[in-house]
């Protein structure tokens, strides 16, 4: 039987409480496998108690295990950018995780915020570079404080990278359940060095997988087409801050922050798996939070650890509770955070 060492960061805000669901829907499924948890007390709490943000001994800690599942990190007491960077971007960076991976699906009975779409019509995933782009922290400032001030943000985009994130999607586009084509987003038609190097490297890698169909639309226009005909969308693939931009879009037409979860994928090391809302403070405490953006990042999880059957009941236990839920929204689901969990455990045992 396989033993898996599984790091946890339940964070700040209700990062505990919907870590605290996934975790007893986790032991539920996890009969044909162990599991050592491994707890890492990283976010603000810590941070505004110790100023350590993430020391080399956790970071460490974390490279040792077999996967990391995020409850959520920030607090308005902290600046903006020191946990977004010094903690969140660092392991993904760090950990090399260079994917990640958002799926866009709308579950059974998920109210809906574009009438126009039929429940099938939302279903797909957009794998996002992760470790370049704009995030690599380029650039410089001069003058700064004085009217002459220039700022300068580069987008680092590498050969390498933009290789390995376009293949990965070309192997996503033909994991089961997928249709096969994957659409570059990108905005060519402007960013002519960054935008030219990903479309030849798009190019390349298509012509070495002819039976994945392909296509392109600028960033802006996968924007109008979320909306209004998201059907065209299989699998994605696009650079660190229109993917960071657009999945968020996506997380609204499949239903709200509540059941928008993400992985951080490194496919050769450790990887880390999020609900991507965030701390969520008006609700911290309340027992009022969704914490099925959680528990997909624990079908996730299991699904990278090669745990398909597990994730599978998971995916079952998910789909059971969704119709029976009045909303999507914190507060609003007609259960609390802890039945929500009762109800996938109980989906997931039929
Ligand atoms: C996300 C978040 C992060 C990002 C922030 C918190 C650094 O918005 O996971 O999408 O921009 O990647
Ligand atoms: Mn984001």
């Amino acid at each position: 039987m396989s033993t898996y060492r599984l790091g946890v960061i339940r964070g700040d805000g209700t990062g505990p409480e919907v870590v605290g669901e996934a975790l007893k829907v986790l032991d539920s499924v996890s009969d044909g496998f162990d599991v050592r948890q491994v707890e890492f007390d990283l976010g603000a709490e810590r941070f505004l108690r110790t100023g350590d943000v993430l020391p080399d001994a956790e970071l460490d800690g974390l490279r040792g295990c077999d996967a990391i599942l995020l409850g959520a990190v920030g607090d308005p007491r902290v600046k903006p950018g020191i946990l977004e960077r010094d903690l969140l971007l660092k392991i993904r960076f760090e950990l090399d995780q260079y994917v990640n991976l958002r799926p866009v699906i709308r579950y059974p009975g998920v109210p809906t915020l574009v009438p126009s779409h039929a429940e099938s019509d939302v279903d797909f995933v957009v794998v996002r570079e992760n470790t370049e782009g704009l995030y690599v922290g380029a650039g410089g400032a001069f003058r700064k404080g004085t009217p002459q001030e220039v700022a300068i943000q580069a987008s680092v985009n590498s050969r390498f990278g933009t290789e390995r994130i376009v293949r990965y999607a070309f192997a996503e586009a033909r994991k089961p359940g997928r249709r096969r084509h994957v659409t570059l987003v990108h905005k060519t038609n402007v960013l002519n060095y960054a935008g030219d190097l990903w479309a030849r490297v798009f190019a390349e890698v298509a012509a070495k997988n002819t039976d994945v169909e392909t296509a392109y639309c600028h960033v802006d226009a996968a924007c109008i087409y979320f909306l209004d005909d998201p059907r065209r969308f299989d699998v994605i693939v696009t650079d660190n801050m229109f993917g960071d931009i657009i999945t968020d879009l996506g997380a609204m037409i499949q239903g709200g922050m509540g059941v928008a979860a993400g992985g951080n994928i490194n496919p050769d090391g450790v990887s880390m798996f999020e609900p991507i809302g965030g701390t969520a403070p008006d609700h911290t405490g309340k027992g009022t939070i969704n914490p099925l953006a959680a528990i997909g990042a624990l079908e996730m999880l299991l699904r990278q650890l090669g745990e398909a059957d597990a994730a599978e009941r998971v995916d079952r236990g998910i789909r059971a509770s969704t119709g029976k839920m009045t909303s999507m929204r914190a507060a609003e689901m007609g259960y609390s955070t802890s039945e929500v969990g009762d109800l996938v455990v109980e989906g997931a045992a039929t």
